[in-house]
């Protein structure tokens, strides 16, 4: 992005001024603003529900939105940021991220996967591009979690940096800004890390207040990557083939819920603030217009006390809401071997 203009934004009541919003600066020079909008609807809220919350939020002064062409709406989002931008928004005050799904992966397919991406946003450029998964397994959107790809595989390094390097290729082509992960391990960056040509420059990864994964978000930071994080209100709206018996609830917790009365404000924004200021990148979904305004005033007004930070430091549950097993590759797994809990590649 150039610069983090004012354009396009709506002086009414409660907008935020996007120039206003902190951003992370990429070791490219890049600078992303530290909070975006997520665009799945979780099955519950039509593409059509997602494309209008995102031109809205952008007349609100949001100018960082998260896709990805497994949501299904891209072709929807297109058409609202075709629309901003004709009444003058430019395409450099916008950061936007797509991610490449996991039946694309083999070499002959990123390229044409990342431009039909572009087709569907109305963009000549993304400013990010992620693997979405580092599995090549494919299920059908929807399925029940015990459902199985009959053709998964586990994560192979040499098949995963055949994909890599066709991301390379979209940002030689000047297609994509940036590249970087999504659901990855210390083990898997670490080789990953060791053999780019073109260095992962984010990770997004599951990060809210009971899965605040300080291993891996202190080894993204200190690789010079920006950990992007997803869920960060704990996804109370998530599909229930997401949920299990054991699952807690960030914004039921007792500490989230008494600074939220100490400000006046939701747990959810108490979450957003946290995630800012803990130096995540928040990308909170919602259709609700009082809701993502909320989450966008949150990163500038009245920020958490150092105490209230150390407080929330504390109620970690170690909870992966969103565990994957639908990409587990043999039978007799459990979801954790998708995560490389012992700090190895779980072997195929
Ligand atoms: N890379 C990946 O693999 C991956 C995985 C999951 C998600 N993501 C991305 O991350 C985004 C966010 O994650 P998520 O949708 O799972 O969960 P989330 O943002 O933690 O939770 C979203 C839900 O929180 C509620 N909410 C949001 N703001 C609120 C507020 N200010 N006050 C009250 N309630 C509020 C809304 O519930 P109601 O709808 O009931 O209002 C909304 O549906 C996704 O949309 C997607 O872009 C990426």
């Amino acid at each position: 992005m150039a610069n983090l203009n004012s354009q396009l934004f709506t002086p009414e009541s409660g907008a935020v001024d996007p120039s206003s919003v902190p951003y992370k600066t990429l070791y490219t020079g890049a600078k992303m603003p530290v909070v975006g909008l997520g665009t799945f609807g979780s099955d519950r809220y039509n593409g059509e529900a997602v494309a209008q919350a995102v031109k809205d939020a952008i007349s609100l002064g949001y100018r960082h939105i998260d896709c990805a062409a497994v949501y299904g709406n891209e072709d929807l989002i297109g058409q609202s940021l075709h629309d901003i931008q004709v009444q003058g928004l430019k395409r450099e005050d916008l950061w936007i991220t797509s991610k490449l799904w996991n039946d694309m992966h083999d070499e002959q397919n990123v390229i044409a996967a990342c431009e039909k991406s572009l087709r569907d946003l109305q963009l000549d450029y993304l400013d990010l591009y992620l693997i979405h998964w580092p599995f090549p397994n494919f299920h059908a959107p929807g399925v029940d979690v015990s459902s199985r790809d009959p053709h998964a595989k586990p994560y192979i390094h040499e098949n995963y940096m055949k994909t890599w390097r066709q991301l390379e290729k979209l940002v030689e082509r000047g297609l994509v800004k940036h590249i970087g992960t999504s659901n990855m391990t210390i083990p898997k960056l670490k080789l990953l890390l060791r053999d780019a040509a073109i260095k992962p420059a984010c990770n997004e990864m599951e990060l809210h207040p009971h899965f605040q994964q300080s291993e891996l978000f202190q080894f993204v930071i200190d690789s010079g990557m920006v950990a992007i994080g997803f869920s960060p209100i704990g996804s109370p709206a998530r599909p229930d083939r997401d949920r299990t018996e054991d699952d807690t609830v960030d914004i039921e917790d007792p500490v989230i819920i008494e600074i939220a009365q100490r400000h006046g404000i939701h747990p959810a924004v108490v979450c957003v603030k946290w995630a800012v200021q803990r130096g995540q990148v928040p990308i909170p979904f919602s259709t609700r217009r009082s809701s993502y305004l909320g989450n966008l005033q949150a990163v500038v007004t009245d920020p958490l006390t150092a105490d209230e930070m150390q407080a929330i430091a504390k109620i970690d549950k170690n909870c992966r809401l969103i565990k994957g097993q639908v990409f587990l590759w043999k039978d007799n797994q459990t979801w954790e071997d998708l995560w490389d809990l012992n700090g190895e590649i779980t072997p195929p």
